[in-house]
């Protein structure tokens, strides 16, 4: 089978526009748990206005699950023989029997948000390719899986991979789908896939590692089975793939503003940077810097399906990058910019761009930020601090935010810093982001003041994880890349069916996930590297499938087993 090497335009990936979608991240601040708050706030109305039309196609059922699946690991102390309602979803409308069951692990998300890869994205795709049942399974905790009625940091104790890895083979163990009683469709009996994509790509590789006999082929997509406690790397895929221009002047108005906040800290000129930038109000310089690099943070966001895309990557590029002046309203702002850059490090001919760039930042961080924030009457502090005790002590259940932030807390790390990146490289964000910085919400909100125990994660074999029918299928220009088995400078695998090894060119963070019906696509959507990624998805578990009834003994191996 080949690596896919195909292109998709930079210009199909910056055209503009707007939603919400943020996808999976680390380092969180306090001002994106709260706009987790308000986004649960917002689906929690529409639910109520009954439009949420997925969630009436595919009604929720539940298994009860352990909440302990390990009586025998101290951490877990103390036990519990409970056992909590946890969600899932499927859909038998390509079931025939002696299909296999493909099992999506829905992640650090509500799983009702997986509900479109079920209806016309990998998950569909699959079951049509081989008869089989789909199915969206949620990760406990998250959504309405919860095991327990708080998330105190107590009762998160069972918020780890292992219990999670646990529920999802105990689900094909035990299942019994409504409306199929009479088929005994557990793992015993039928072929079981996994899929997941990015934190959920590394559980279903894991899974099937340690569960091969469950589940007996799995792909993981952009899986980051690697934990990496100080992810600095996560802007290197920025660095390489994004437009030269985007990111020289991201690297050079990063290190000018760095120069001013940590060079002059006994002056006047770091008060001067924020007033520039119409941010004087905030006390903290990190959160200063935090609240200016949000932009070059979009790239992970970049989807070829409409539904998902976000504009915000493409915006940030071309303000920054821009040489003409932007915002004529700021226009006045042009002297006290030059000395600011000339104070940073940057001046004579080394400003002559950087000027109007400078502006057209200060245009875009008002635009995107200090705008916004005051339109909701909230002090600059209250809309950009990283630090209120008083917020992180909440731990009710309607507390979201305290779920992925605990995992990435306890065990998986990924903060991600600026001062991580090597002396000689210019970050693209300020090294006043440092592991510091990025691990308040750990101390505040769960009281862990060491470093994430990345070992408990990277003793399933980090990026060199490989295992026969496991699958990795990653992005190109994937943030999360580094974390992955096709990070840069690792010997390449040779892709066999048993091993599929896919790159998506000019893909981003699992592209292969999403899909279309046929009445929307249109010549290049979905990008050719996409649907080659998923016809070879569909071709290589088929062939999984068949190995499963030769297994035992149903059927003799046939040529399509052997040409692919
Ligand atoms: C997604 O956004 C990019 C850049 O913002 C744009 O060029 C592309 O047309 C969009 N794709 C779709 C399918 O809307
Ligand atoms: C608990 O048992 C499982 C097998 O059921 C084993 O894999 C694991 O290592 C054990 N954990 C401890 C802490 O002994
Ligand atoms: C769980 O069940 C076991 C065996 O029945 C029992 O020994 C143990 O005390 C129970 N634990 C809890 C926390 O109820
Ligand atoms: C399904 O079959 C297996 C053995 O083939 C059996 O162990 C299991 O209990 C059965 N499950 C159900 C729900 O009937
Ligand atoms: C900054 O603080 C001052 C003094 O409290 C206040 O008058 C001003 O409106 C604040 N500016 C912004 C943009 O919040
Ligand atoms: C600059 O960014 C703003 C805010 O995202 C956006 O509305 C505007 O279109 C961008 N300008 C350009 C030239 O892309
Ligand atoms: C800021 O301080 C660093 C470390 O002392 C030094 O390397 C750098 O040249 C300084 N930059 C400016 C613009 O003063
Ligand atoms: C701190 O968080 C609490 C709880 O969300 C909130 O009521 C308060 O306004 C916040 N204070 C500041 C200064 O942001
Ligand atoms: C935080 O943990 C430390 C050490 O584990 C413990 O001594 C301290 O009491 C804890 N603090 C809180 C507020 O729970
Ligand atoms: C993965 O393999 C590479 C080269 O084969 C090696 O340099 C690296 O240390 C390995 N990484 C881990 C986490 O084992
Ligand atoms: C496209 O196809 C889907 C699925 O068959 C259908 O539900 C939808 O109504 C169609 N949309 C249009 C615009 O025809």
């Amino acid at each position: 089978m080949a690596v896919f090497w195909c292109l998709v335009t930079a210009a199909a990936l910056f055209a503009p526009v707007v939603n919400g979608y943020k996808g999976f991240r680390t380092s969180l601040t306090l001002r994106d748990f709260k706009e987790q708050m308000e986004e649960r706030e917002m689906k929690e109305a529409r639910i109520l206005s009954r439009d949420d039309d997925l969630e009436k196609l595919y009604p929720a059922h539940t298994i009860q699950m352990p909440i302990d699946h390990f009586h025998n690991d101290s951490l877990y102390e103390p036990h519990s023989n409970a056992t909590f309602p946890l969600r899932y979803w499927f859909d038998v409308s390509h079931y025939k029997p002696g299909g296999p069951v493909i099992v999506l692990q829905g992640g650090e998300t509500d799983g009702a948000d997986r509900l479109p890869f079920l209806q016309k994205g990998i998950v569909a795709q699959l079951s049509q390719a081989t008869n089989g049942l789909g199915v969206i399974f949620e990760h406990r905790y998250y959504g309405e899986s919860h095991p327990t009625p708080d998330f105190s940091t107590e009762n998160l104790r069972f918020l780890t991979t292992d219990q999670a890895l646990a529920d999802q083979a105990y689900f094909a163990q035990n299942v019994v789908f409504p409306g199929l009683e009479h088929l005994n469709l557990t793992s015993h009996n039928v072929p079981y896939i996994a899929y997941g994509g990015s934190y959920a790509g590394s559980v279903v590789a894991f899974l099937r590692k340690l569960y091969p006999d469950v589940y007996w082929g799995a792909i993981a997509s952009s899986g980051v089975p690697e934990a990496i406690y100080d992810y600095w790397e996560y802007y290197e895929a920025a660095r390489i793939y994004a437009p030269k221009e985007c990111i020289e002047a991201t690297q050079k108005l990063t290190h000018a503003v760095d120069n001013v906040l940590m060079n002059y800290t006994d002056t006047e000129y770091p008060k001067r940077i924020k007033n520039i930038f119409g941010l004087g109000n905030v006390t903290r310089n990190d959160d200063f810097a935090n609240a200016i690099s949000q932009g070059i943070a979009g790239l992970q966001g970049l989807n070829w399906d409409p539904a998902v895309n976000s504009t915000e990557f493409g915006y940030y590029c071309a303000n920054i990058s821009s040489t003409e002046a932007l915002y004529p309203e700021i226009a006045s702002r042009e002297a006290e910019a030059r000395e600011l850059l000339a104070v940073g490090g940057y001046e004579g001919d080394d400003a002559v761009n950087l000027v109007n760039q400078l502006l057209n930042y200060i245009g875009y961080v008002d635009a995107t930020a200090v705008k916004r924030c005051k339109a909701r009457g909230r002090s600059q502090d209250d809309c950009f601090t990283n630090y209120n005790s008083t917020f992180y002590r909440q731990d009710d259940i309607r507390q979201e935010w305290r779920l992925w932030a605990y995992q990435y807390c306890f065990e998986w790390g990924y903060l991600q810093t600026g001062s991580g990146v090597p002396a000689d490289q210019l970050p693209l964000i300020s090294r006043l982001i440092n592991i510091e910085f990025s691990s308040t919400v750990c101390r505040e909100a769960f009281n862990i003041t060491t470093p994430s125990q990345v070992e408990r994660i990277n003793k399933h074999g980090g990026v060199n994880i490989s295992y026969p029918r496991l699958a990795h299928v990653d992005g190109e220009w994937d943030p999360w890349r580094a974390a992955s088995p096709h990070r840069i400078g690792l010997p390449s695998r040779e892709s066999t069916v048993s091993e599929p090894f896919i790159l998506i060119e000019g893909g981003v963070h699992h592209w292969d996930e999403n899909g279309l019906f046929p009445n929307e696509t249109r010549p290049g959507l979905p990008p050719r590297p996409v649907a080659e990624a998923q016809r070879a998805e569909a071709e290589f578990v088929k062939v999984w499938v068949k190995e499963w009834r030769v297994a035992r003994g149903e059927m003799i191996e046939d040529d399509d087993m052997r040409d692919l």
